[in-house]
């Protein structure tokens, strides 16, 4: 069954959004130098392979998702003679690493687009979409989807930030254009792209109105799997055909039905999809309507992939990326807690079942850095101190009759800042991030969470995760077995099994701050049950078997008698 290019199947990756990694030469900006001189930890954490966040020369109105050169490196993060040395250190560890292909748009500053808004008669007029009038779609980021250029004197379309214009896919150069990026990456050696909102390059003809009256994304479904998304995809995936390598999408608001074509059948483009339906346990979409946390949801989410992919597809699983706020601080212990406490009761504890919530689910998980370590979401006091374009244009457009107070805690909660904050190294100054001062705040709980102290803990995050990538990799039933989930709704409990041949593994989760009890699943009654997995410490089980403690975690591997 296994395809030439299905080796990451049995692999974990990292995330690297690079400015908040770890900076390499002083000047507060996270760079490749860093990443060097990190490779070792990222390693020993037991991953197999890296997606770097774009590592592009871009004006940064969106952190790098703004692309000016797609055939460089931006200069705050180094050069190519240092992305060469990156790649293939990591090769050398084992190491694959993935690039950031953003295709739906470039930056306002991309010649491409400098040339375009020139006129309507050079090569790259229709290298973007330029319309006299515009629809009432709203963008993403910031404000409505359409700018008036006074030189072109029309308006181009940017689904996402004001300086994001999107490409015309229609063009056949434009698409011309994403094959050569890829190639050159390619040929460099890199193992495979994560593919920026790769589910919206393709617009409806016409551009219609999108629905009255629903902000931000009232346009989506004419801009969502759009009529010639699979022809565009197809061209991409005989590119990568080429080569030994990945295609995993980005898929926002992607519902099941659709992402099966482009996950399984004889038209699959992508190995896997970073699917958004898990993220909404808590919000609507996370940077605009928060509800509590509900636990049913998210696990009507997981089961929903899960069960559909099976033997058919295969799932990315993720819990965190740079777009998200800390998973600790949404679905773990940090829901409870305000602004006056900086590391929740239940940090350690929360953190560790959350790894085991969906790690050993079927598919390929993905660590986004600092989620090792526990890091939780940053609380700045004024909306000035943020930097996230979305959180800004948020802030100042919805809830404008609520007080200061309530509009930032909304900040607060949802900000794609709070994981864009740099990783936590140390208890020293900056928490070892840098020497001088760093581009972003470093959150104040440095001195309890950061990854020097954690090393020395054998009961840290950092080393549960760490046994949890473990476990997976040596055991062919977590990789490749069938999952089922138990009691779908209960409130408290998540349980699933994994099964492949004889061999069978019954996973746990507590997302209670209280002890609860809970029940076995009724088939596997009779069975003699191991426990291989817990996140306390060992030899202070609680007796009486049914009890959990606050967030307990089990993984226990199942035998008939
Ligand atoms: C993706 C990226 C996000 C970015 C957006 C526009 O969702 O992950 O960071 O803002 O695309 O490129
Ligand atoms: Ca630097």
């Amino acid at each position: 069954m296994m395809g030439s290019n299905e080796w990451y199947k049995r692999m974990a990756f990292y995330q690297i959004w690079i400015r908040s990694f770890f900076d390499g030469n002083g000047d507060g900006i996270g760079d490749l130098y860093g990443v060097y001189e990190k490779l070792p930890y990222v390693k020993s954490l037991g991953v197999d392979g890296i997606w770097f966040s774009p590592l592009y020369p871009s004006p940064n109105a969106d952190f790098g998702y703004d692309i000016s050169d797609y055939y460089n490196i931006h200069p705050d993060y180094g050069n190519m003679e240092q992305f060469r040395k990156v790649l293939d250190k990591a090769h050398e560890l084992g190491l694959k690493v993935m690039m950031d292909l953003v295709v739906n748009h470039t930056s306002d500053e991309h010649p491409w687009f400098v040339e375009s808004r020139k006129g309507k008669d050079n090569p790259y007029s229709d290298y973007y979409i330029w319309r006299d009038k515009p629809n009432n779609w709203d963008s993403i980021l910031e404000g409505k989807a359409w700018e008036y250029d006074e030189t072109r004197q029309q308006y181009y379309l940017h689904i996402f930030a004001r300086k994001q214009p999107d490409l015309n896919m229609d063009n056949p150069r434009v698409r011309e254009e994403v094959k050569r990026i890829m190639r050159f990456w390619l040929d460099l050696g890199v193992d495979g792209f994560r593919e920026d909102v790769i589910n919206f390059i393709s617009k409806k003809e016409g551009l219609p109105d999108g629905l009255p009256f629903i902000p931000v994304i009232n346009g989506m479904p004419h801009y969502k799997d759009g009529p010639h998304i699979h022809e565009y995809m197809a061209e991409f995936r005989k590119v990568c055909k080429e080569y030994d390598c990945i295609q995993i999408g980005e898929g926002p608001m992607t519902d099941l039905k659709s992402a099966m074509r482009y996950l399984t059948g004889d038209e699959k483009s992508l190995d896997m999809m970073f699917s958004f339906d898990h993220m909404m346990a808590d919000c609507i979409y996370t940077e605009y309507i928060h509800r509590p946390f509900d636990l049913v949801k998210l696990k009507k989410a997981f089961s929903k992939w899960q069960k559909a992919l099976n033997n058919k597809g295969w799932n990315a699983l993720y819990l965190e990326n740079h777009d998200h706020p800390r998973i600790i601080s949404r679905y773990g212990d940090g829901r409870y807690f305000s602004i006056r406490r900086q590391v929740p009761k239940y940090w350690k504890e929360s953190g560790k079942m959350l790894a085991v919530s969906y790690i050993f689910q079927q598919g390929t998980p993905f660590i986004y850095q600092g989620q090792e370590i526990g890091m939780t979401n940053i609380k700045l006091s004024s909306i000035d101190d943020y930097v996230d374009v979305s959180s800004k244009n948020n802030f100042h457009t919805y809830h404008l009759k609520e007080s200061l107070e309530r509009r930032l805690r909304r900040i607060h909660i949802s900000s794609r800042d709070s994981a864009r904050t740099p990783v936590q190294w140390s208890d020293s100054r900056n928490a070892g991030f840098s020497d001088s001062t760093p581009w972003f705040f470093v959150n104040g709980n440095y001195h309890t969470i950061n990854v020097e102290a954690e090393e020395k803990d054998p009961e840290s995050i950092l080393n549960f995760y760490r046994k949890c990538l473990d476990l997976r990799k040596k055991s062919k039933t977590l990789v490749y077995g069938e999952y089922r989930e138990y009691f779908p709704r209960d409130r408290h409990i998540y349980m699933y099994s994994r099964s492949l041949g004889e061999v069978s593994y019954l996973i746990i989760c507590s997302f209670s701050r209280h002890k609860i009890r809970v029940r076995f699943p009724k088939e596997m009654k009779g069975m003699k049950k191991k426990m291989v997995l817990c996140n306390y410490p060992a030899g202070k089980e609680v007796r009486g078997n049914g009890w959990f403690r606050p967030y307990e975690a089990r993984v226990y591997k199942m035998a008939d008698k």
